[in-house]
Formats: C-alpha cells, sequence, structure tokens
C-alpha cells in the first residue's frame, strides 16, 4: 500500500506546480492516475519496465493484456514506433491530439512488458489539456490503461479513480469528470487493411471519412445495422466479461418497443423472485417504465448518442451504488458513439445477450 495524493487541477488551466509535481512523480518510477478526453489513465514511464510493472500490479491486470502508450505531440511517434507509415501521419493530422489509439509497429526500446510481447505498440496522443500538460511536462511516452481494476467500469472521475485503486497509485490528477466518457477507439494500421479492434470515442463515420472506405471491425458483433449474429454472442471468449458493473447485465437488443416490453416481463418476473433490479434506459423511455419495480437510471436521450456515452459508466457505476443485483439495458444503436456503448454493453454483460424480435404476445 502506498498512500495516495489527490491534486485538484483546473481542466483547462491546470497549475503549473502541480502538473510539476505529478511530472516528477512518474520520471521517479511512481504511478500517476491522470484525466485524458476518454477515460482516467494509470500512467507510468513508458521506457521504465520497472515503472509499467506497477500498473500491472495496481490494476491485478494479467500481463497478457498490452497497455497504450500516451505521447505529447505525433512527431514524438519515433519515440516508441519503429516505423511511422504514411496513413498513420495522415490519421494523426485528422484526429490528434484525440481518442483515437493506433497500433503500430514497435520500437526496440519500448519495454516488452507494455506491449505484453508483441511487435507493436499502441499509441495516442491524448486532448485533454491535463494530459498534455502532463505528458509535456514529463517528456516521456507513458503507459496508460484506464485507471480501473480490471475487468471493472472505466473511471470517468477521479472518485471513481479512487474507488478502485486508493492505496495503489501514488497520485490522482483530479479534473472534473471526462468529457467522452468511453475509451479511445483502436485502431490497427499494422493488420491487412487497417482493422478497429475497440470502437471509441472516434466514430467509424469519422474514420470512413478520412480512409475513403469504413474500416474492417474486429469483431462482428458490433457491426452497423445489429443483425447480432448468435454465434458470435456464444463466444465467450471474445465477450469476456470486462468494463463491468458488480451487478449481472443483461443487455436487451432489438426494436424499442419489444425490448421495452420484454424489460418489463422481465422486472415483474425478477422483483417476484425477489431480486433488486436496475434498469439502464434512455429519457425516451421513462415514461413507459415508471411504474415497474426496478431503479431507473437513464443516459440521456437516443437523439444524442455522445452523451449517452459521456454518462454510461457513471450511471453503471450508480447501479452498483444502489445495490442492484441485476442490470436489464437496453441498446442505443450504432450511429457514431453508440456503437461504443453498445461494445461496452456487450464485455459488460459477459454474453447475457437477448436478441428480442417480436413484441409480446405476437408470433410469427
Ligand atoms: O481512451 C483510452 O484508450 C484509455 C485512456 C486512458 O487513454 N486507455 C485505455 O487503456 O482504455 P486500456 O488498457 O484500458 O485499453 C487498451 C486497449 C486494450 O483493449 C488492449 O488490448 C489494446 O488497447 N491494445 C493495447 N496495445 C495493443 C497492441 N499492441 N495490439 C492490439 N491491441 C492493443
Ligand atoms: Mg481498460
Amino acid at each position: 500500500m502506498v498512500q495516495t495524493e489527490v491534486l485538484r487541477v483546473h481542466p483547462t488551466r491546470p497549475a503549473a506546480a502541480k502538473i510539476k509535481r505529478a511530472a516528477a512523480v512518474l520520471r521517479q518510477g511512481g504511478l500517476v492516475a491522470f484525466p485524458t478526453e476518454t477515460v482516467y489513465g494509470l500512467g507510468a514511464n513508458a521506457l521504465d519496465e520497472k515503472a509499467v510493472a506497477r500498473i500491472f500490479a495496481a490494476k491485478g491486470r494479467p500481463a497478457y493484456d498490452p497497455l497504450i502508450v500516451h505521447l505529447a505531440t505525433p512527431e514524438e511517434l519515433p519515440r516508441v514506433v519503429r516505423e511511422v507509415p504514411e496513413l498513420a501521419w495522415t490519421l494523426a493530422r485528422a484526429f490528434w491530439p484525440g481518442p483515437l489509439t493506433l497500433v503500430l509497429p514497435k520500437a526496440p526500446n519500448v519495454p516488452p512488458n507494455v506491449t505484453a510481447g508483441r511487435h507493436t505498440v499502441a499509441v495516442r496522443v491524448p486532448s485533454h489539456p491535463v494530459a498534455a500538460a502532463l505528458l509535456r511536462a514529463a517528456d516521456l511516452p507513458v503507459a496508460a490503461p484506464s485507471a480501473n481494476r480490471f475487468g471493472h467500469t472505466s473511471p470517468t472521475t477521479a472518485a471513481h479513480v479512487l474507488e478502485d485503486l486508493n492505496g495503489r497509485v501514488d497520485l490522482v490528477l483530479d479534473a472534473g469528470p471526462t468529457p467522452v466518457g468511453v475509451e479511445s477507439t483502436v485502431l490497427d494500421l499494422t493488420a491487412e487493411e487497417p482493422t478497429v479492434l475497440r470502437p471509441g470515442g472516434v466514430s467509424i463515420e469519422a474514420l470512413a471519412a478520412v480512409l475513403g472506405r469504413p474500416p474492417r471491425l474486429a469483431h462482428p458483433t458490433v457491426v452497423e445495422g445489429a443483425e447480432v449474429p448468435a454465434e458470435g454472442l456464444a463466444s465467450p471468449g471474445m465477450l469476456a466479461k470486462h468494463y463491468a458493473p458488480h451487478a449481472e447485465l443483461w443487455l436487451l437488443l432489438g426494436p424499442q418497443e419489444a425490448v421495452l416490453a420484454e424489460m418489463r416481463r422481465r422486472v415483474l418476473e425478477l422483483a417476484c423472485a425477489g431480486r433488486r433490479v436496475g434498469l439502464l434506459v434512455a429519457d425516451e423511455d421513462r415514461a413507459r417504465l415508471e411504474d415497474v419495480p426496478a431503479v431507473l437510471v437513464s443516459v440521456g436521450s437516443v437523439r444524442r448518442p455522445a452523451v449517452i456515452a459521456r454518462r454510461l459508466y457513471t450511471a453503471l457505476r450508480e447501479l452498483d451504488r444502489r445495490a442492484v443485483e441485476v442490470i436489464l439495458a437496453r441498446d442505443f444503436g450504432s450511429a457514431g458513439l453508440a456503437l461504443a456503448v453498445r461494445d461496452r454493453l456487450l464485455r459488460a454483460s459477459g454474453g447475457r445477450v437477448v436478441w428480442v424480435e417480436h413484441e409480446e404476445g405476437k408470433t410469427g
């Protein structure tokens, strides 16, 4: 156990002295949790193998799961990347600083634990002013996974970080809630064609506009139009429980009417069995569910996927705090950031997905 120091900083104009203090902790091999535009990261000097090992220990993260390296500017890519393809520069110009992570060939000086022994390294240049200031002051590539215990919901506030990691991290920079709310989009540029390994803060539509066509998606379950293939969902490895609240989460996919009817049916059944149920819904659903015996949490209007993304993890933590045992979540579609929301809910469900085809009572 270490004593965790918390420094409050202004989200857009952080005090230089506090940034300097955090940078010094990183340079001495310590762990600093800091805000990025997506979620809070748990940072260490990416070129210091021992410091990086402390990240894995603090998170309880298995050694096979590689980390993202954060840089102050795109010009620093050669510090950690062996060879930067032209397409990486094009994407950097379009999306950096911002929530896009590129998987590129690793430079030899990056210790093997950062990349879990792979020959590729994931890198991004975050846009949050506090992250940017810290990276500039430390003058180091900083390896940082999301600052949560492994498998748990990612933190979008410093309080979330402390819930999971108090006493396991040297310093937390608290700049309030993070604006994007879901993690970066991970795009593999070492595959035969650009492949999205994780949908996130940069939408598929935005990537397609720069690439000239939609990127390949590594996970067919999150494909546009979502005829979610049953065999895909059955694959437990792909949906290994991740980004998850403590409660058991079920994701209900399908047309809104049918999903709400199924939610209502399940709540009543679970309530009868004496279980405390939480519902993760949209503003538009509230009126339809107000009378059901469940804790209702809305993440916003279905018309504003970016707001839903921003509120998702706080909503999941709130349902945990309100001690529900089962969460029934609706799907919010796949346009823009809603795709990342669907991906996280799929993973949080650990495969507990229900495809609701028809309204109650209908057949055929
Ligand atoms: O928004 C974000 O990306 C946040 C903030 C802190 O930057 N970070 C984050 O890190 O979400 P983490 O460790 O929770 O997720 C990193 C993801 C994992 O899915 C990991 O498998 C993948 O990136 N990844 C990292 N290095 C990789 C590599 N060399 N090849 C393929 N995937 C990689
Ligand atoms: Mg994570």
